[in-house]
């Protein structure tokens, strides 16, 4: 049984809630968002990486970050704000990072735009696999 998109969200998030090492705000009212560490902090948490679909990644809620698995065992992880004007990106279809605001693409395997509005990629984050999570902090 495969869970859907939602799951991932709502697991990644409660992962990193348990961890309790990113700093947790409210505020933000975009839907699948329940709030962010500051971009730029130096905060990290752990993310399972079985929440993380190979070929594709996790918005976290509670954090500033998306987490990617472009290939098997391979991890990224990139600020989740957008290049353009500052949206968080909304959605992970496929290999593409999906910004609503205005319709802006970037790749999972790094970040790059690949349709605009944005013209610079997301900023990366680190991502280092250890164990069964994926310890994620700001770069
Ligand atoms: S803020 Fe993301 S496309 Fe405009």
């Amino acid at each position: 049984m495969t869970p859907d998109r939602r799951t991932f969200l709502t697991s990644a998030g409660l992962a990193a809630l348990a961890v309790g090492t990113a700093a947790v705000t409210s505020g933000c009212t975009s839907s699948g968002s329940g709030g962010s560490a500051a971009p730029g902090t130096s905060a990290s948490l752990s993310v399972p990486v079985d929440s993380i679909p190979v070929g594709g990644g996790v918005i976290l809620d509670n954090a500033s970050f998306v987490v990617t698995q472009p290939t098997a065992g391979e991890f990224r992880a990139f600020n989740k704000m957008c290049t353009h004007q500052g949206c968080p990106v909304s959605s992970i279809e496929g290999a593409t990072i999906v910004c609503r605001c205005h319709g802006a693409h970037f790749s999972i395997t790094d970040g790059s735009v690949t349709q605009g509005p944005a013209t610079k990629p997301l900023r990366a984050a680190t991502a280092v696999l250890d164990g069964a999570e994926v310890r994620v902090s700001a770069t």
